[in-house]
């Protein structure tokens, strides 16, 4: 696929509002502020496709992009986000869990996590519900930038000694959007995820 072909689709403000369950589906997750439309920003090469802001909770419905009849990113709207209501928090989390179990189409999930912090509560919840359902896990440990190489080798090499106690198929990359730091090896594993 050509990512720079990229078009929004729609907006979805919930999982039984999604396009019909047909082709194929990357899905982007992880908590508020993780940088994952900053991700998608820089995979498709259009710095303004997915909206990115400072203020986490930026993004609240689901946005799909089209890469061809076929072919579809989704940005999931962030967990996580303090200032949520506890009420919405389980509404969505419950919605995640079914969009991992029920979405046919879904071939592959990019969980996004700020490198300082990887491997929260959530985001392994989400890894291992995706784990359930066979689909493939790429975990993105963003703003690498925002650490000495030192440390940031330690955190990425921590968080894959984490991997195999989720008993699937998880990789782990580091990554920077601003400094396109992992950005060929992103392409390649969702490249792969859209053959068939
Ligand atoms: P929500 O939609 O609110 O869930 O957030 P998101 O996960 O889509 O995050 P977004 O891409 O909007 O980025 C959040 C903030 O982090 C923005 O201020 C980005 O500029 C910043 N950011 C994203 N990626 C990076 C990165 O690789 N390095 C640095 N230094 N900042 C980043
Ligand atoms: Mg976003």
């Amino acid at each position: 696929v050509i990512f720079q072909q990229a078009k929004f689709f729609t907006s979805a403000p919930s999982i039984r509002h999604l396009p019909e369950d047909k082709g194929i589906e990357v899905a982007f997750a992880g908590r508020s502020n993780a940088g994952k439309s900053s991700a998608l920003n820089v995979l498709t090469r259009q710095n303004s496709l997915a909206r990115t802001s400072k203020t986490p909770g930026r993004t609240q419905q689901i946005n799909i992009f089209e890469l061809d009849e076929n072919r579809r990113l989704v940005d999931l709207p962030g967990y996580g986000f303090a200032k949520v209501p506890l009420e919405m928090k389980v509404k969505w989390q419950k919605s995640l869990s079914e969009y991992l179990q029920e979405r046919k189409c879904l071939r592959g999930l990019v969980v996004l996590m700020d490198i300082r912090h990887a491997f929260r509560e959530t985001d392994q919840e989400l890894i291992h519900w995706a784990v359930a359902s066979n689909i493939p896990v790429l975990a993105v440990l963003t703003k690498a930038d925002k650490l000495k190489s030192g440390a940031r080798k330690s955190m990425l090499m921590k968080a894959q000694e984490a991997v195999p106690a989720f008993g699937g198929d998880v990789d782990v990359i580091a990554f920077s959007s601003l400094k396109k730091t992992g950005v060929e090896a992103l392409e390649a594993v969702v490249q792969s995820w859209f053959q068939d």
